[in-house]
């Protein structure tokens, strides 16, 4: 590891990281440059955009991942929870060879998607019935746009800091882009402040949306008491339940649903769920799904060329039951708690204004010591040093997001888990200086 010479002031440390950065991957920069030419910053995802560019990646096997200029570097990102399996798992790939050698796009059902809706079925036991989508976006303005329909209302509650797609955006300041839904947006894990909000609202409620721990917002989780309390609020009030479980299903055999004991009345899933292919999927009680039956006169349309795809509904379905078994759940999230309470170690022992919060698998680093227990708080976090954690932990091997997400895959082993902890012990020793003053 270089030598950081810069380490009295952060900026300065930051410029000189990103100046390393950049010469250590001129062929991802010339990757950048060229991309430009037809994509809007050379980008269509925006999530996955660094300043002053991002690095090209070619190929991925396992846990690991190279780069355009050949460096090697150890997942732990997993593409955003998607790629849980971690990269061509041989028994997903036999499931692609297989769909392969039957032939796709058929215009036609088949027998894949009802085999991998029953499993579905079996491992959420609220999703009673489910419908297929190419997205986790698909599958929420799916769900919001049913509550909508079904309820004859249309105010949607939401939570600063959520993120249910591409249109479904409340980070920050939110998005102009948004779906034109009427939200209302609440403070995530308070209780008070929720209800007072909806209070004026509840007769046109139409649903509430949570994450049941904010994944890209920093893996903030919700507390039992308060996704109780949305239970009990959207009961009393009518409103449609949705529990966007597009990335923490991952977290234990039946989501977070199953841990906590809540049964919402409709559930979105994404991700890893369709075997690392395009995926999306809503689902829920008897009496909400039932909308979507085509022999019903007054059903709901939903149509979608992809929403059967044979890739996904055969990966996902073999994902789902051979491969991330309710077994294989428990011990890969085992696995992230015992990791996320390694790396806090780290931080305590050097009294770092530095945490990782958290459930299992999902992994977010924040660079504030003061509890965290929604976005606003989290947003007590020091930008610029978690800026230079992500370009510290680069040239250590370690891929995550440059927001401070980590998400583990079960290609990861605990030789993989030293090498994070060796990385997070170096950053904390050769930066801990930069850490002083910044306690908020
Ligand atoms: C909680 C949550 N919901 C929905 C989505 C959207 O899923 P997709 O990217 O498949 O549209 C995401 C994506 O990151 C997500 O994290």
């Amino acid at each position: 590891m270089a030598q950081h010479p810069a380490n009295t002031d952060i900026a300065a440390a930051l410029a000189e990281a990103q100046e390393h950065y950049r010469a250590r991957n001129p062929r991802s920069l010339a990757q950048y440059e060229e991309a430009c030419d037809a994509l809007p910053g050379g980008n269509t995802r925006s999530a996955i955009f660094v300043d002053p560019f991002p690095l090209t990646m070619v190929r991925g096997e396992g846990s690991r991942l190279w780069d355009a200029d050949g460096h090697e570097y150890t997942d732990f990102l997993s593409e955003f929870t998607a790629g849980l399996f971690g990269h061509s798992h041989p028994a997903i790939r036999r499931a692609l060879d297989q769909a392969l050698d039957s032939g796709i796009n058929f215009g036609a059902h088949g027998p894949a998607e009802a085999r991998f809706a029953r499993a579905i079925r079996d491992r959420f036991p609220a999703i009673e019935l489910v419908r297929f989508t190419n997205s986790g976006t698909e599958a929420n303005l799916m769900a919001v746009s049913a509550a909508r329909a079904i309820t004859g209302r249309d105010k949607i509650l939401v939570f600063a800091g959520g993120y249910h797609g591409g249109v479904f955006y409340f980070r920050g300041t939110g998005s102009v882009i948004n779906a034109p839904f009427e939200f209302l947006l609440g403070t995530y894990n308070d209780i008070e402040g929720t209800r007072a909000l909806v209070e004026p609202h509840r007769d046109d409620l139409a649903a509430i949306m949570i994450e049941p721990m904010l994944g890209g917002s920093g893996c903030i989780p919700a507390t039992k008491e308060f996704l109780d309390d949305l239970r009990a609020l959207a009961s009393e009030t009518g409103a449609v339940l949705i529990f966007d479980e597009v990335m923490t299903s991952r977290l234990a055999p039946s989501g977070l649903q199953g841990v906590h004991g809540i049964r919402p009345d409709m559930t979105t899933l994404g991700k890893y769920v369709g075997g690392g292919m395009s995926f999306g999927a809503f689902g829920g009680s008897a009496a909400v799904m039932e909308w979507f039956d085509p022999r019903r006169q007054d059903g709901f349309q939903h149509a979608g060329t992809f929403n059967n795809n044979v890739l996904t509904m055969n990966a996902g379905y073999v994902g789902l039951t051979e491969v991330y078994t309710p077994e294989r759940a428990l011990t890969l999230n085992a696995f992230g708690d015992g990791l996320r309470e390694r790396l806090n170690g780290i931080a305590a022992a050097k009294r770092l204004t530095m945490q990782f919060t958290g459930i299992g698998s999902m992994i977010g680093v924040h660079m504030t010591d003061l509890p965290i227990r929604s976005a606003a708080d989290a947003a007590h976090g020091n930008s610029a040093l978690l800026d230079l954690f992500y370009f510290d932990l680069l040239a250590h091997g370690i891929w995550m997001a440059k927001r401070g997400m980590m998400a583990l895959s079960i290609a990861l082993d605990e030789a993989d888990a030293d090498k994070l902890a060796g990385a997070v012990e170096e950053f904390a020793a050769t930066r801990a200086s930069l850490f002083k003053g910044t306690r908020s």
